[in-house]
């Protein structure tokens, strides 16, 4: 079964029908429940949780990658410590506390005091091979240091998203009308299934690694010495893992930790306890799920109840309308909530929150808490349904609110609170990078009437003075500020472009836009139909684009901004390619040798060429590198031509 597996996930090369596999499967299973013991962990029926996902190499971990057993509180620790000791005997166990990180757990292996390879959990027996994305966490050495270091190490941790990452992120995604995430977890997990290693090195994900699974040649007895080797070698554990004398010294900690979890920048959701003797760790052994020696001591999730007072929308920079309801304070995981957004509309019909309401709220791994429900049993009498407000409240607009849409939106492109926040989005590091100039600032200037618009920024310089004459701003502060106006004029233009701020315009598609069209007055007079021609531009964008330039308003900011020196065009020189592959489908399979396959793909699309995962009639060519997998044989079949990477590379080259 594990070679047919093999050759189904790993080679990609089947000899056996899907059905022929299934029938194993079964005579396993009835194996396992006649005979228990023989029933490892990484048996073929053994899988659990998440499939890997299909876009990388699949990896089988040597050790299998299991999880740990939960405890909730002291009672049930010590009811641990008991299993621990009829196995071995009462006696005095060193433990290993350490902050249990709720991110994504990943493999790293090292040859040769060098990273090869990053592996997922997957499901605990395969992962994704995932090294280019791995290679991107700037807290993974990719060479070790210190004093020997094993041939071959293997060693694990938890990959995760620092909560002020988290926040940035979801910021941007609110701003181009995006779901925000649920949380960081599940932020770092999509990350590390990007295709694309850039957008994690973006991200900012972090590691700490907390076991050491082989390490040839390196004699360790105990889960401390490991934790103090894998430092030595260079590699980051968590700083604040403790030894620990007793379980009583593991239950301070977890009471220690439960505190101080809010003044950490990342999330944890418990302790992880471990026997810390190797020799024991061995002596207890593993179920088939969890190892014996080690349990997850799970902190209760931060909950709270208080009280609706309003509940009012806030308009955000596409003049969308964003509930958010106004509590009385409550102190909940370190610190004052005073509000919690509602999301839109139709989650506020669907918890059925008034205001008077008592409702539960909870911060579990994002930071903005959420109402989890209405406590019913305390609603007041005469409350009502909670109704949108028909006007905008700052600009008294009537609101609109087109079909298939969930949000209510201000359709005045003039609405003070839509200025204000296209001109925060303007001035922040992804778009036009203007340092200095931050929420306040732009609150400031628009008061005074200083700007009116984005054009208005490049002629502050001419109203230096009354700069000067704003709140906290001072001679020195000023001109830095100029400065970066100035130099923001040459940014390049998929930052202008995102920075307009045109609605469904993200920063991928003004990339996109910039790359194929190279001058914004060539997306200003484009049709609809060559932005949709462009891969990944789709009819919703292409639409907004060309609605937006055909306001007369928006020509003459766009009049404006030229007249006031802001770069529209970019540069032509080498890093234009020429579309040498436009309306052509490459499919990568195997392994490239010259260039990873993010390279290979990059190279193609600068050209105009699309890359697919899966081989068809239209595809143009498949590039076959080493070991290939089944789409080799798949594109033989179906008469698609086949490039290797060096045909691949002198096409990329005359192009
Ligand atoms: S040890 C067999 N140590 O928690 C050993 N896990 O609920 C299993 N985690 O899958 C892992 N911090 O993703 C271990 N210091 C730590 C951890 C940790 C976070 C995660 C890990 C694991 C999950 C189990």
């Amino acid at each position: 079964m594990r070679r047919h597996e093999h050759l189904y996930y790993v080679a990609d090369q089947p000899e056996i029908a899907d059905a022929e596999y299934d029938r194993l499967e079964r005579e396993l299973r009835d194996l396992e429940a006649q005979f228990p013991d023989l029933a490892t962990p990484d048996s073929p029926t053994q899988r659990v949780g998440e499939k890997p996902s299909e876009s990388f190499p699949t990896w089988v971990h040597r050790v299998p990658m299991l999880s740990l057993d939960n405890t909730y509180n002291e009672e049930e620790l010590r009811e641990f410590e008991k299993r621990v000791f009829r196995q071995v005997g009462e006696r005095p166990i060193d433990y290993v506390a350490e902050p249990k990180i709720d991110g994504l757990s990943m493999a790293l292996h090292y040859e040769d005091g060098r990273l090869v390879r990053g592996v997922t959990r997957g499901d605990g027996v395969r992962g994704d091979d995932v090294t280019p994305n791995v290679r991107a966490i700037k807290s993974v050495p990719l060479t070790l240091r210190g004093e020997g270091v094993p041939r071959r190490l293997e060693v694990r941790g938890e990959v995760f998203l620092p909560r002020a990452r988290f926040d940035a992120i979801n910021r941007e995604r609110e701003e181009r009308e995006e779901e925000p995430y649920a949380n960081p977890r599940n932020v770092a997990s999509g990350t590390m299934k990007s295709l694309d290693a850039r957008v994690v090195a973006l991200r900012g994900l972090r590691i700490y690694v907390y076991s050491v699974v082989e390490a040839e040649g390196a004699a360790i007895r105990s889960q401390w010495e490991a934790l103090e080797r894998m430092r030595g070698w260079g590699l980051k554990t968590h700083p604040d893992s403790r030894l620990c004398h007793g379980l009583g010294e593991v239950l301070a900690f977890c009471a220690e930790w439960q505190q101080k979890r809010d003044d950490l920048q990342y999330d944890i959701d418990g302790v992880v306890v471990k026997v810390s003797s190797f020799a024991l760790q061995e002596e207890l052994g593993y179920t088939s799920k969890f190892p014996r020696w080690a349990i997850a001591y799970k902190y209760p999730a931060r909950q709270a109840t208080t009280v609706v007072r309003t509940i009012e929308v806030y308009v955000g920079r596409t003049g969308k309308f964003t509930p958010v309801a106004h509590l009385d304070p409550v102190p909940l995981a370190g610190s004052t909530v005073a509000r919690a957004t509602l999301h839109n509309e139709e989650e506020v019909a669907r918890k059925d929150v008034r205001v008077g309401d008592t409702v539960l709220i909870e911060k579990g791994g994002d930071v903005i808490p959420k109402v989890v429900k209405v406590v019913e049993a305390k609603r007041p009498p005469d409350t009502e349904p909670w109704a949108p407000p028909e006007k905008c409240p700052i600009c008294q607009t009537l609101a609109v609110k087109s079909e298939g849409e969930v949000d209510r939106r201000c359709p005045n492109a003039s609405c003070p609170a839509q200025v204000e926040q296209r001109l925060r989005h303007f001035a922040r590091r992804d778009t036009m990078d203007i340092e200095g100039l931050g929420d306040v600032l732009v609150h400031q200037l628009l008061e005074k009437g200083l700007v009116r618009d984005f054009a208005d920024l490049y002629h502050l310089r001419e109203r230096r003075d009354e700069l000067i004459a704003l709140e906290r701003m001072a001679d020195k502060s000023a001109d830095n500020l100029l400065l970066q106006i100035e130099a923001s004029k040459s940014r390049e233009l998929r930052r202008l472009l995102y920075g307009l701020g045109i609605r469904f315009v993200g920063e991928r598609a003004a990339m996109l836009l910039a790359r194929h069209f190279r001058r914004l007055d060539a997306i200003a007079e484009a049709p609809v139909e060559e932005m949709e021609s462009i891969y990944e531009i789709g009819p919703v964008v292409a639409r907004s684009v060309r609605e937006w330039f055909d306001r007369e308003e928006n020509r003459r900011l766009v009049a404006r901004l030229k007249e006031a020196g802001v770069r529209t065009e970019e540069p032509t020189t080498a890093a234009a390619a020429e579309q040498t592959f436009k309306g052509q489908q490459f499919v990568l399979t195997g392994m490239l040798e010259r260039m990873t396959r993010d390279e290979a793909r990059a190279a193609i699309e600068a050209r105009g060429g699309r890359v697919t995962s899966s081989v068809s009639k239209k595809t143009t060519a498949v590039v076959v590198g080493k070991d290939p997998g089944s789409k080799a044989d798949k594109a033989a079949e179906l008469g698609v031509r086949r490039l290797t990477e060096e045909e691949l590379a002198t096409l990329l080259g005359g192009g």
